[in-house]
């Protein structure tokens, strides 16, 4: 019998519906991600991100921003239940809160974000409408390690999505959840395999193997 290979302990942060966190159980459940969801955690207790959890066996947490005085308080609150659950790697879907230096210091180049467009450009919360007003021909998603600041932090991937010229924001937002799905396990699964490598704001993936 095969020793089973060791799994990385994800904490899924999501505040919303949570297609993300589903496309990364999704590809946990194929064997297409050497990894395990440790803990889900959100910031709103209707996230539909919870449910998707529970449906899949993996502990849910609503941790109430209400229930703490200060965004530090509620950053330590956060690091805790990371903690308790036994977390290596914090991955953020959809998680719509600034995540401060209580979790960032804890996690060294191990927290990831997912963005809906070709960061730097359309940072914040509206992405996809942001580009396609601004009348873009191309947008995309980028992967990238999380910092203080709110879509910034080195770039681990990026694809692009064209925009045509007939299209509604809800068909390229379509196209870039798609996208979303398909980049966001990949390149955690990079994570898992220790094949990623930050110099400066450069990130470096090494080959299979190579690691
Ligand atoms: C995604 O578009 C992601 O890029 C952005 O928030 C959205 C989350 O969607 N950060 P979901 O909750 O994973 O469906």
């Amino acid at each position: 019998m095969h020793a089973e290979a060791k799994k990385l302990r994800l904490g899924v942060l999501i505040s919303g519906g949570g297609t993300n966190l589903q496309s990364i159980l999704n590809a946990i459940e194929l064997g297409e991600l050497d990894a395990q969801v440790a803990v889900v955690i959100s910031n709103r207790g209707d996230a539909y991100g919870l449910e998707r959890a529970r449906l899949a066996g993996v502990p849910a947490v609503f941790l109430d921003p209400k229930g703490y005085a200060t965004l530090i308080d509620y950053n330590h609150a956060l690091r805790e239940t990371l903690d308790e659950h036994g977390v290596e790697a914090v991955i953020m879907a959809g998680y719509m809160r600034l995540l401060g230096r209580e979790v960032l210091e804890a996690f060294p180049s191990r927290v990831l974000n997912i963005h809906p467009a070709l960061l730097p450009s359309f940072p914040g919360a509206s992405g996809v409408a942001d580009a396609w007003k601004a009348g873009v021909k191309v947008t995309g998603v980028t992967v990238h390690f999380a910092d203080e600041k709110f879509d910034e932090g080195p770039i681990i991937a990026q694809e692009v999505v064209r925009i045509e010229e007939d299209d509604t924001v809800a068909m390229v937002e379509a196209r870039i959840h798609s996208v979303e799905h398909r980049i966001y396990p990949a390149a955690i699964q990079l994570l898992a395999q220790d094949r990623i490598r930050v110099e400066g704001r450069r990130v470096r993936v090494l080959p299979r193997g190579d690691a």
